[in-house]
């Protein structure tokens, strides 16, 4: 479906009207914002971590510098957190500004020992309640932009990745983390299996919300293929757009450019 020229949109398998898709994500999040980071480890047995490493890795962090980093749908605050622990490793220093539509997602987040911990270290967390299509910062002012599993969620892609080419200045860095397809039938298949059998009954299990795990394997089924994503991005101006499938194509980081 094209999400720019209809009035609806996806909410995973159901079509929604494009002014209620916003609320009914909050709606999710909101209702596994305690249990969220547990519940990553659980659904991908600990996956997500070697995956947000990569997502790290592919930032390019240099040593000694001072940097701005912008995490679009940053949640419990975990890719700026990983960016963090980066940066200090390299003598650098980090400004996290992590913008996510979902308070609920954000106070879990600042109450994490972890990120107390890393803010005294090397940097600090500025948690902010706003949407990806409308960023609240000025132009050109970030060096490196993350938005993990967070970009399936948006309402309007297009919007999102314009606002990620202007926050950044020329010569920064966009990465994003998203689930994605596996090239075999078969393996697809399998993992369909796992994740529409196994995933929603966990939810249901840990977190108490069934449905909100329900809607989060059918939204990675409608995420374009990482070659339909990169033109969206080169389509928003990013140079040297280019994929990275992890795990088989169970997820995808998706790079670019500002220049
Ligand atoms: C699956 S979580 C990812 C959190 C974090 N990036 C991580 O990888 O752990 C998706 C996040 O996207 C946020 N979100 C959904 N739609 C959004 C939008 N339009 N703008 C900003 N954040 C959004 C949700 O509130 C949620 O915190």
């Amino acid at each position: 479906m094209d999400e720019t020229a209809s009035d609806k949109v996806d909410f995973g398998f159901r079509e929604v009207a494009r002014d209620d898709k916003q609320g009914l994500v909050r709606g999710v999040f909101d209702a596994v914002a305690d249990k969220y980071d547990v519940m990553n480890d659980l659904m991908s047995g600990g996956l997500h971590r070697v995956w947000k490493a990569r997502m790290i890795d592919a930032l390019h962090i240099r040593p000694r510098t001072h940097l701005q980093l912008i995490d679009v749908a940053g949640g419990t605050g975990d890719i700026a957190l990983r960016a963090l622990a980066r940066a200090a490793k390299l003598g650098s220093t980090l400004d996290a500004h992590i913008i996510d539509a979902n308070a609920e997602m954000m106070r879990a987040g600042r109450a994490r020992p972890d990120i107390k911990k890393a803010a005294q270290k090397a940097g600090r967390f500025h948690f902010t309640t706003g949407i990806a299509e409308a960023l609240p910062l000025p132009d050109a002012s970030a060096d490196l932009l993350t938005i993990a599993f967070g970009i399936r969620n948006v309402t309007d892609r297009a919007a999102a990745l314009a606002q990620a080419h202007r926050v950044l200045r020329p010569g920064g860095r966009f990465v994003c983390l998203e689930f994605s397809h596996m090239p075999s039938a078969l393996l697809q298949k399998a993992y369909d299996a796992y994740s529409f059998t196994l995933i929603p009954p966990m939810g249901g299990l840990v977190a108490g919300e069934r449905a909100a795990y329900q809607y989060l394997v059918e939204s990675i089924r409608r995420f374009p293929t990482a070659e339909v994503f990169l033109e969206e991005l080169r389509a928003a101006g990013f140079a040297r757009a280019e994929a990275q499938t992890l795990s088989g194509g169970i997820a995808a980081l998706h790079m670019g450019w500002r220049l």
